[in-house]
């Protein structure tokens, strides 16, 4: 199992070590092996047998789905992987609970907590209220008498969820996103970053690291994540100052920041929420500044049957807002949110832990010469083999 390398990890036992190896190799055994036999189903059985009633391909990703469902290797994948997700939480909530006392200490200890700007009369959204995300017990809600839990019982689960995949503490995505951001546009210094739907600011800290003298933000409605992830950043060194904030009116004035930034942020929102996001970010920004948002890549840009492997935590992960998401068009969002046609931006970054420095700044180069607005084909961004980042975003008007 991939250890944290910060001082907010609990003291693990050889149990939950093991425990947590189990876990994430289970994982791994579902998202290749048995996503393997997924394709091969579709390929040999599936597909086939859709094209001799209806004359043609599946032309969707709900097309794909509906015919997948009956097959027994989609009940075999769907099955373990539910599972395994429930897995996820049940090898680390145990062992957060047991060294509660000890995150506690640490987390007192570093002065963090109290710097975190929380409302008290924040009202927490439905989306997050009413939601076992990720199969999570209680989402990403504290219970009140632990406000630590929920934060700990995330970047644990997330560990052990992403089977080394993410980086050494989760921070891939941001670190990947910055060395390209740097790499593709060498004249933009961000003065000022915000982060978006931080949750224990695992992304937002590389920010922090590309532009270190940028003043940063990161912002979410679950204080649990806040307050974990105030003290994470301390322990690592890294100036941060976090908000409890809803994202449809984020409490900072017009053309604030020079970055907005978000990543697995807005598949969870409902599109009423979304699109209030966009016109926020807009606001936000400075003239020349930038919305960058990484995720999953939407199904208009993947293969029917790529889109149907990614809808799949839409039905089977309590993520429900997941494929609208997904079924909307990156640049439409941009646009309703005030940006303008001709400032939208979009790429595919490969993992800097995975792939190397190296490997970001190529994409970087490649993406000025291709232009902006396309993307390579079959990089759909989900954690298997070739991890590869989506962002898209818009440049604000200078
Ligand atoms: C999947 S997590 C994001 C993870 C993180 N940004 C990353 O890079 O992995 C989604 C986060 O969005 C937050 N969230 C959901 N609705 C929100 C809203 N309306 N405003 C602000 N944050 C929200 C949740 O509390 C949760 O922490």
């Amino acid at each position: 199992m991939l250890h944290l390398q910060h001082a907010m990890r609990p003291r693990h036992q050889a149990g939950d070590i093991a425990r947590g190896r189990f876990v994430s190799g289970f994982r791994s055994f579902i998202l290749n092996d048995l996503a393997g036999d997924l394709r091969a189903a579709y390929d040999t059985r599936v597909a086939p047998e859709f094209q001799k009633k209806h004359g043609r391909a599946p032309a969707s990703s709900s097309e794909v789905h509906k015919a997948m469902r009956a097959d027994p290797a989609f009940k075999v994948y769907s099955a373990c992987r539910v599972r395994a997700q429930t897995m996820v939480w049940d090898s680390v909530t145990p062992v957060v609970n047991r060294e509660r006392a000890a995150l506690e200490y640490v987390a007192a200890a570093t002065g963090a907590l109290d710097a975190v700007r929380l409302d008290p009369d924040l009202v927490t959204p439905k989306n997050v209220a009413g939601l076992d995300v990720h199969l999570m017990p209680g989402g990403y809600l504290a219970a009140d008498d632990f406000p630590l839990a929920a934060g700990a019982v995330y970047d644990q689960g997330l560990t052990v969820f992403s089977m080394g995949l993410m980086g050494q503490n989760l921070d891939d995505i941001g670190q990947s996103m910055a060395a390209y951001v740097r790499g593709a546009f060498p004249d933009f210094a961000p003065a000022a970053i915000l982060d978006v739907g931080c949750t224990v600011g695992h992304n937002t800290l590389p920010w922090k690291t590309a532009y270190p003298d940028a003043d940063v933000h990161a912002t979410d409605v679950a204080a649990s994540g806040l307050l974990y992830g105030a003290a994470r950043a301390k322990l690592q060194g890294k100036d941060v100052a976090f908000h409890q904030m809803n994202a449809e009116a984020l409490a900072f004035p017009d053309a604030n920041f020079d970055l907005v930034f978000t990543s697995m942020f807005l598949h969870e929102l409902s599109a009423k929420t979304r699109a209030a996001f966009f016109k926020e970010a807009h606001r936000l920004l400075r003239p020349g500044g930038l919305l960058l948002n990484m995720e999953l890549p939407p199904n208009s840009q993947v293969a029917p049957f790529d889109g149907f492997y990614l809808d799949w935590d839409c039905f089977y992960n309590e993520e429900p807002f997941y494929k609208g998401f997904r079924d909307q068009e990156p640049r439409d969002l941009c646009r309703a949110g005030g940006f303008a046609e001709a400032d939208y931006l979009q790429f595919v970054v490969p993992s800097i832990g995975i792939y190397g420095a190296d490997a970001v700044a190529a994409a970087a180069a490649a993406a000025a010469a291709r232009g902006p607005g396309a993307i390579e084909d079959g990089k759909t961004g989900r954690l298997a083999e070739g991890v590869q980042w989506f962002g898209f975003g818009a440049w604000k008007a200078a």
